[in-house]
C-alpha cells in the first residue's frame, strides 16, 4: 500500500488500489453503491481510490469458462484490498461441485491467504423489530463478532471417495495445524481486547480430536492475554445459546465449518441479513470485504437489493486495511442516519410501506457522508 505510517496519514492525499469483484446476482447492484460512498469519502477526506473490476463466479464462467480466472487472482494480489459482491445463482446450480461459482470464493480465500473471517452481527436499534427473538431476550441490543477460521479445516482438508463394506464412501477431513489455530486465536484475542475482553471459543472437544487440539492451542494463546476472559463451548450448545441468550456472547472464535453455521445463525437473529458486512483478512493489512447476504438472483438488476451490507463492508475496509477509522465511522454513521430517518429498502420495509431502491439508498448514504 502506498501509505506512510499511521501517524502521518491524515495530512497527505492517499492512493488506494481496490479490486472490485461484483460477481453474480445483486453483486453488481450493491458494489456500485459502495463505490459511490467510497468516492464521497475520497472527496471529503482527500483520498484517491483506484478501482479495477474483475470477474469471478458465474459471471466468469459465462465470460471465460472458469469461475476464478488467473487474472482475477493477480489483480486482487496487486491491490490493497478487494471488495466483493456475491457469487452463485440458479443458473450454475447444476454444474459439478468443483466447477460451481462458489469455488471462486474458496479459491480467493486460499490464494489470498485470507485466514481470518470477521463477521459482526449487530442489531441496529432502528431495526430491532426485525429481530425474530422476543424483545426481552435482546433488550439492550446485540453486538457479536464471529471470528471464523477461513482457510483450513474440513473445507480444505483431504477429500475423496473410497470403497467400504457399506458401499462407496465419500470423505472430507477436518484437520487443524497448530499455527492455523494460533493465528486465528490471536486475531480473536486482539479483537476481544478492543471490545469487552470476553472471548468464547467454540468447538466439539467432547468428540473431535481436532477440537481438543484447537482448545489446547487457544488456551495456550490465552496466556498472552491475561485480561481476556476466555470460555469454551461446544458447538451444539453454542447454537442453542445463540437463540436462548445471545447477549452472553461478545467475540466468538471457531473453525471454518462451525463458523459458517454459527455466523448464519448470528446474522439471522439480527433480523436483517441485508445489513451485515464481513471482512476476510490475511497477514498484514490485506483484506477482502463482502456482504454476508448472497447473490439473490431473483431480484438482481431490479434496483431492489439493500446495498447497506456492502457499504458497511467498505467501511470495514477503511478501518481494517487502510487504517482510516474516522472515515469508517463516518460511513457507519451515514448508514445509521438513513435508517433513523426511516429509510428502508424492501427487505426492511414493513409490508405496504414504500421502500427505497438500491440506488436511492446508496445516494442517501453518500449524501449523508458528504455532510
Ligand atoms: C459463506 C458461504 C460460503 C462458505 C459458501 C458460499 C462457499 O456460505 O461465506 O458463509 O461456506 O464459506
Ligand atoms: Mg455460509
Amino acid at each position: 500500500m502506498s501509505s506512510p505510517p499511521p501517524g502521518k496519514r491524515r495530512s497527505m492525499q492517499m492512493n488506494y488500489k481496490i479490486a472490485l469483484v461484483p460477481g453474480d446476482g445483486i453483486g453488481p447492484d450493491v458494489v456500485t453503491e459502495a463505490v459511490k460512498v467510497l468516492d464521497k469519502i475520497g472527496e471529503k477526506y482527500g483520498h484517491r481510490f483506484q478501482y479495477t473490476t474483475v470477474l469471478a463466479g458465474g459471471a466468469a464462467i459465462d465470460a471465460v469458462g472458469e469461475c476464478l480466472p488467473q487474472n482475477t487472482i493477480d489483480v486482487c494480489r496487486n491491490s490493497d484490498a478487494v471488495l466483493l459482491g456475491a457469487v452463485g445463482g440458479w443458473k450454475w446450480d447444476t454444474l459439478p461441485g468443483d466447477q460451481r461459482p462458489e469455488r471462486a470464493l474458496l479459491g480467493l480465500r486460499k490464494e489470498l491467504g485470507l485466514f481470518a473471517n470477521l463477521r459482526p452481527a449487530l442489531l441496529f436499534e432502528e431495526l430491532a423489530e426485525a429481530c425474530p427473538l422476543k424483545p426481552e431476550i435482546i433488550e439492550g441490543g446485540l453486538d457479536i463478532v464471529v471470528v471464523r477460521e477461513l482457510t483450513g479445516g474440513i473445507y480444505f482438508g483431504e477429500k475423496g471417495y473410497k470403497d467400504t463394506e457399506l458401499g462407496r464412501a465419500a470423505y472430507d477431513v477436518e484437520q487443524y495445524a497448530e499455527e492455523e489455530i494460533r493465528r486465528i486465536a490471536v486475531v480473536a484475542f486482539d479483537m476481544a481486547m478492543k471490545r469487552n475482553k470476553k472471548l468464547t471459543s467454540v468447538d466439539k472437544a467432547n468428540v473431535l480430536e481436532s477440537s481438543r487440539h484447537w482448545r489446547n492451542i487457544v488456551k495456550e494463546v490465552s496466556g498472552e492475554y491475561p485480561e481476556v476472559e476466555l470460555s469454551h463451548m461446544y458447538i451444539d450448545n453454542a447454537a442453542m445459546q445463540m437463540v436462548r441468550d445471545p447477549k452472553q456472547f461478545d467475540v466468538i472464535v471457531t473453525s471454518n465449518i462451525f463458523g459458517d453455521i454459527l455466523s448464519d445463525e448470528a446474522s439471522m437473529i439480527t433480523g436483517s441479513i441485508g445489513m451485515l458486512p464481513s471482512a476476510s483478512l490475511a497477514k498484514g493489512n490485506f483484506g477482502m470485504y463482502e456482504p454476508v447476504h448472497g447473490s439473490a438472483p431473483d431480484i438482481a438488476g431490479q434496483d431492489k437489493a439493500n446495498p447497506m451490507a456492502t457499504i458497511l463492508s467498505a467501511a470495514m475496509m477503511l478501518r481494517y486495511t487502510f487504517g482510516l477509522s474516522r472515515e469508517a465511522d463516518d460511513v457507519e454513521a451515514a448508514v445509521k442516519s438513513v435508517l433513523a430517518a426511516g429509510g428502508r429498502t424492501s427487505d426492511l420495509a414493513r409490508p405496504g410501506k414504500e421502500a427505497l431502491g438500491t440506488k436511492e439508498a446508496g445516494d442517501l448514504i453518500a449524501t449523508a457522508v458528504g455532510k
